[in-house]
């Protein structure tokens, strides 16, 4: 664990250049704004460790798989996010010398990262080893107004010399991806320009046919005044430059300004691109470097207006949790329902492909509460769109009758996973895809989803299912055998209690929502119907005989479901009785013995209590948490959020504080010593939910919003806003009660500590416990 992060409520600030944490710094620094984003990489040179990292959202590269073992139905490829043309370049050459912190003497380093108004700040001292000092102080932001602009203000003030600089605005677009599973290149070179103070590359993706195009045009001010500058191209493959050299006076400053677009294929014809880069660099311009970066503040506090949680008492407290929220507003806006939820967003490599269940079952509570509707909307569509994929993964594994099973790891629909026991067994993420689409209703009352989109894919799922189970004629039930529950220190297990639960649910659901849009839509009831040959009578009644007949496993004497059948024959030892030296497991003990273990690497039979909150009563999840809790490892970030929850509603308040400290500064602190790959994106909406979900005990039931909150110990407070259908609302837990005030909408009724209280538009209440 790192401690190294200045605590400020608003600021992620760090002091002070060590180079061993620059990797690190990178990932958290980190900027994006839903189309686009990178790593805090420097403008200048730098020879030290680095991972540049620069990303287009979308634009990926299917990476020849590589086991080591093949088997049948693995997918050809793992789908890779690219590193992307360099954008922020700018080359500073001083006397000959080029300035690179890792060959200068570094003083005076400061990089804050302004998450109220969306910027990464940065500046230094820097002496050459030819004794001349420059001092630089670099700005800039990824626009969230216009998502594919971008800008950097970058200020050279020379301390103890006057003389020429050699300045050098590029774009790089001869990179690589550090996890390349060949050491290919994924770009291949289209066309590059560079004129005057402007430079574009066009690259395209190999095998995928992405074209990206990148400009960027730069300005030059000189106390205030713009500097008529003659730059030189400098053109190479894949690479556009401008070259010039500046007069500088000692003690002042000159400003270097880079407006920077990213245009891709996916929303320009390929021939159109260069002059819809053209067009946004002109508009960008214009505007001019202040008036961005007032447009941006603008923006960041309109979404901290959806989306902050305020916690008095507690500044370190309060950096992580925006920190979170920041970064997960920063990866996606919900503009597009092509685009999802990386699991390391725009900060690395690590996890390839784009979309995991981390979407449905961690990430889409986050944005129901704090986006508008259509945001978490378009990650519904996003699976919609990708259905017939899933009829296709099913299918190659044997499957059929429109059966679909969507990918563990995906970017267009196909899988990309390619571990058998995860790949085929890891199925569960189905049923977290189904309950996306429940919980989505269930919040939003946007019942007639159905209609259009949700019970095409629930049908799909359904059928799935129905295949998935087997009659055992020795139990005289059905059981589902062969499966990777969600914690995956277990492979290929027999009725993991998890997935069947998910898998019973999924049908019951369908069942529902087939009356559903068989009531409300008729029309589009029978031609789904017809489109999926479906036989309503049978299939409904086939889904029936297993709701009824399904086997759990379940041990009446603990009074606990288990996680898959003899789970009891393990020798069940505690976390707590561990050597510290055997943790993390998956580091220390081989593979054969963490799988005969009873350690749990993540909320596994506790998940499912976490997804159906109503359907166990306290005693049964005390029982089950209290047997499930001391075996797991939480080696899994998304795990912590979920124990943090389910503390909170058994009234363990310190428990649950303990787990959400685990998550909010997971990468801030970097816990797990894993922060230099990339932030944890996607478990960064479970720390969101520990507060609202677990402190706060915020969930809707019966189309009613409830509260069950309590205040941890350390905090005098905490508030947040949400979004709750047609209104706004911001909810405020102190000692003794909850204050909630209903900022627009119409009057509404929320329940608190179990009363149901009236409030209307406008209109603040207090309800005390
Ligand atoms: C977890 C999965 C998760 C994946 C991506 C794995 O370590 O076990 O549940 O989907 O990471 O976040």
């Amino acid at each position: 664990m790192k401690n190294y992060i200045k605590t400020d409520e608003w600021n992620i600030i760090e002091e002070g250049f060590d180079p061993h944490l620059n990797k690190i710094s990178e990932s958290i620094f980190s900027l994006g704004n839903g189309h686009m984003g990178q790593r805090a990489n420097f403008e200048e040179a730098y020879s030290g460790e680095t991972l540049q990292g620069n990303y287009v959202a979308g634009v990926y590269y299917p990476d020849k798989t590589r086991v080591g073992w093949w088997k049948n139905g693995y997918p050809e490829y793992f789908a890779k996010v690219l590193n992307a043309a360099n954008w922020v370049g700018i080359d500073v050459v001083i006397d000959g010398e080029q300035l690179d912190l890792a060959k200068c003497k570094v003083s005076d380093f400061k990089r804050v990262l302004n998450m109220q108004h969306g910027y990464l700040e940065r500046s230094f001292t820097a002496e050459l080893s030819n004794g001349n000092q420059i001092s630089v102080k670099a700005k800039r932001f990824c626009s969230i107004v216009d998502e594919e602009a971008a800008a950097i203000r970058y200020a050279i003030r020379p301390l103890n010399f006057s003389g020429e600089v050699k300045v050098t605005p590029f774009i790089d677009g001869d990179v690589s991806n550090a996890d390349s599973n060949y050491d290919e290149k994924f770009w291949d070179h289209v066309s590059n320009e560079a004129l005057g103070s402007d430079n574009y590359i066009t690259l395209k993706t190999r095998k995928t046919n992405f074209e990206v195009c990148t400009g960027s045009r730069f300005a030059v001010q000189h106390n205030g005044e713009a500097l008529r500058i003659d730059a030189e191209p400098i053109l190479k493959d894949k690479y556009s430059a401008s070259t010039f050299t500046l007069n500088l006076k000692q003690g002042e400053e000159t400003v270097i300004y880079k407006y920077v677009c990213n245009v891709s294929s996916q929303n320009y014809a390929p021939e159109k691109l260069l002059s819809a880069c053209k067009t946004v660099i002109h508009r960008i311009v214009d505007k001019g470097f202040d008036v961005m970066l007032e447009e941006q503040a603008d923006a960041w506090l309109k979404k901290w207006a959806e989306s902050d949680i305020v916690i008095e008492g507690d500044a370190s407290a309060q950096q992580g949790i925006r920190f979170n929220i920041f970064q997960l507003s920063q990866t996606y806006s919900g503009k597009d329902a092509r685009l999802n939820i990386g699991p390391k967003g725009f900060t690395g490599e690590k996890y390839g492909g784009s979309t995991y269940w981390d979407t449905e079952a961690y990430c889409v509570p986050f944005y129901l509460a704090t986006a508008p509707q259509e945001v978490t909307k378009n990650l519904l569509i996003y699976r919609y769109k990708q259905l017939d994929k899933a009829i296709e993964n099913a299918a190659k594994l044997g499957f059929d009758k429109g059966a679909a099973l969507y990918p563990m790891v995906t970017m267009n629909g196909e899988e990309c996973h390619n571990e058998w026991e995860i790949t085929f067994e890891e199925i569960h993420r189905n049923g977290a895809i189904a309950f996306a689409i429940f919980n989505y209703i269930r919040y939003t009352g946007d019942q007639d989803y159905l209609n259009d989109f949700g019970l095409e894919v629930l049908i799909g799922i359904t059928r799935f299912w129905k295949q998935r189970v087997n009659w055992s004629a020795a139990k005289k039930q059905y059981v589902m055998l062969g499966v990777t529950g969600p914690n995956e220190y277990e492979n290929n297990i027999n009725n993991n209690w998890y997935t069947s639960t998910m898998a019973t649910w999924c049908m019951e659901y369908t069942i529902e929502a087939l009356e559903y849009v068989k009531t409300h839509a008729s029309d589009k009831y029978q031609s789904l119907l017809s489109k999926l040959s479906f036989d309503e009578i049978e299939e409904i009644k086939a889904w029936q005989h297993i709701i009824d007949n399904m086997y759990y496993g379940e041990d009446k004497e603990l009074g606990i479901y288990l996680q898959q059948d003899n789970f009891l024959d393990k020798e069940i030892i505690h976390v707590k009785d561990l050597p510290a030296a055997d943790r993390p497991l998956n580091q220390k003990w081989s593979w054969d013995r963490i799988l005969r273990s009873c350690f749990i690497k993540q909320a596994d039979v506790l998940q499912g209590f976490y997804f159906f909150r109503d359907k166990y009563d306290l005693d049964t999840l005390r029982r089950n948490y209290n047997f499930y809790e001391p075996l797991t490892v939480h080696e899994s970030s998304l795990s912590p959020c979920i124990h943090a929850i389910l503390a909170s509603r058994l009234g363990l308040e310190q428990d649950a504080y303990n787990f959400y400290l685990r998550t909010s500064r997971l990468d801030l602190d970097d816990y797990n010593n894993d922060t230099e790959d990339g932030l944890h994106i996607t478990s960064m909406a479970g720390t969101w939910m520990s507060v609202v979900e677990g402190f706060a005990g915020m969930h809707v039931q019966d189309d009613v919003l409830k509260f069950e909150p309590f205040l941890p110990g350390k905090w005098q407070s905490f508030s947040f806003n949400i979004g709750f259908r047609a209104n706004t609302l911001n909810v405020k837990i102190v000692a003794g009660g909850v204050h909630i005030a209903n900022i627009s909408g119409r009057s509404i009724s929320v329940e608190v500590f179990g009363k149901m209280v009236e409030i209307g538009e406008g209109v603040s209440v207090f309800v005390t416990q």
